[in-house]
This record gives C-alpha cells, structure tokens and sequence, in this order.
C-alpha cells in the first residue's frame, strides 16, 4: 500500500473490499451457511487483506474479529443509542487520535520519579508537557519542583477538562486545549513528550527549529529515527520505558 494513505483509511478500505467479496460470494453460491459463517469468511479475508497489504502484525486479528463480532454484538438487541453514546465517549476520551496516531496511555510514577531528578533543583525553568493528558505528571513535578514553571497542551477533551480542574484545585500548572504542532516550543527549557512512534521525525524538526541552545528535549520510550540521544536512562517500569534526552 502507498505510504500516503493513513492506518484507518487503509482498515476501511479493506473491511469494504472484504465485505464486498464475502457478499458476493454469497449471492452466487448455495451454500447454506448462517450470517455468522459469512462473517467469518469475511474476516478471514479481511485478514488476508490486512496481511498482503503489509498492516502492522496487530491490524490481522482486528480485522478479522471486527465482523464476527459485530454480528454477535447485533444478535444482542442493544439501542443504537448506546452505540452512539459509545463513539461519542470513545471520541471524547482519545480525540483526534485516529489521525495524530497518539492515544492515550499514561506516564509512569517510575517515570515521574525519574524526571523529578532530572529538573534543575534551584535554578528557574520553564516545562511542557507535549499532550498532558490527564495532568498527572504536570501535578507531581509542580508539587515537587517550586522552582519551575509547567505547562500543558491537550487535544481530547475530556483529559483537558480533568486537567484542567485538577489545576485549579490542586497543583500549580497551566494547561491549554489545543494542538501542540502550532505551539511555540521557544518558551520552553525542558520539553517532554510521550507520544508514539509516528510523530518523532516531525518533532525533531519542530524542536530543531524553535528550541533554544541549552533546552533538553525529553521523549519517553519514542527515539527520534537516526538522531541519538545524548543520554538515555532505562527504567524498570511495567512497560520498560526509557526517557531519551537530547540537548538542542
Ligand atoms: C501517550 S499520552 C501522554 C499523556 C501524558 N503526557 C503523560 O505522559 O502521562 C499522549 C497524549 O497526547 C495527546 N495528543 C496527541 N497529539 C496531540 C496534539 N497534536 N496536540 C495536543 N495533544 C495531543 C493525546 O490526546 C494524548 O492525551
């Protein structure tokens, strides 16, 4: 498949191709088979599909379970007003991340342990938390560090608005809904960022071009491809993480 097309372009397109073929074959043959069957031919091709087109290894099994399981889930007689009510919590919850590729999942307190001793202890500086998400980690660092100013930018909404109450009733950090691509990251001394693989390259151009001399630009677990990081710590949390740093 052409790079150009993004992930949930591609899982579409195959779920079409793969229904289309499952239903044609169904009306020409007089194989008496139950809608379960079929959808488990559909999936199976769909699989296939997934598989030829080169997906990452995780889109098979989605793709093949995504209809049998629909099926089973219609056999069930829910109001499509949960299912609405579900999409819309679902979008609510992670945003835009079927386009960023960045959903939500949550720094560690092995991680939050770890930055604390990483920020300067007396001196002045300014952080950003690049997609806070819920505000945890801007909460523990600004409770422990006194000395820094912290801040957060937030896509999804409903992460914005728990950090944003955790703010005004808890610790002292600022935090924004918006898009961090069009932030100015020249403010910032430490730039932190816990995204996902697909955004790396981007950000490192962005930092390049707006970080000052002398700021640190801290990724957890996601290297930059083809930049190495000045130092990395590895930490022995639940999923392994490793902070990499890079001094602009
Ligand atoms: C892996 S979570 C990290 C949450 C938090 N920084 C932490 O370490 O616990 C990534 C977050 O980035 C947000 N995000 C992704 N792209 C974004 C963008 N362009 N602008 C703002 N937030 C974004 C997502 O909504 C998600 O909440």
């Amino acid at each position: 498949m052409p790079k150009r097309f993004h992930p949930a372009i591609i899982a579409l397109l195959i779920q079409i191709a793969s229904t289309a073929t499952a239903g044609t074959l169904m009306s020409m043959v007089t194989v008496h088979a139950s809608l379960f069957e079929w959808a488990i031919l559909q999936g199976l091709l769909a699989g296939l599909l997934s598989f030829l087109a080169k997906s990452p290894v995780w889109w098979v099994p989605i793709h093949f379970l995504f209809m049998p399981l629909v099926i089973i889930t219609l056999a069930f007689d829910i109001s499509a007003t949960w299912y609405l009510v579900m999409f819309l919590g679902l979008l609510l919850i992670y945003g835009k991340s079927f386009v960023t590729q960045v959903p939500l999942y949550l720094s560690s307190e092995t991680v939050n342990q770890a930055l604390e001793t990483l920020l300067p202890k007396q001196n002045q500086f300014t952080f950003i938390d690049l997609g806070s998400g819920c505000g945890g980690l801007l909460k523990n660092l600004a409770r422990i560090h006194g000395n820094g100013s912290f801040h957060g930018i937030e896509s999804a909404p409903i992460p914005f608005v728990i950090s944003k109450l955790r703010s005004l009733f808890d610790s002292d950090y600022d935090v924004h809904w918006g898009d961090f691509w069009k932030h100015d990251f020249s403010r910032y001394d430490v730039v932190y960022a816990y995204l996902s693989p697909v955004p790396m390259d981007s950000l490192w151009q962005k930092a390049k071009k707006e970080m000052r001399p002398g700021s640190l630009l801290i990724s957890n677990t996601f290297v930059i491809p083809g930049v190495a990081p000045d130092k990395s710590i590895q930490l022995n949390d639940f999923s392994n993480s490793t902070l990499y740093l890079w001094r602009l």
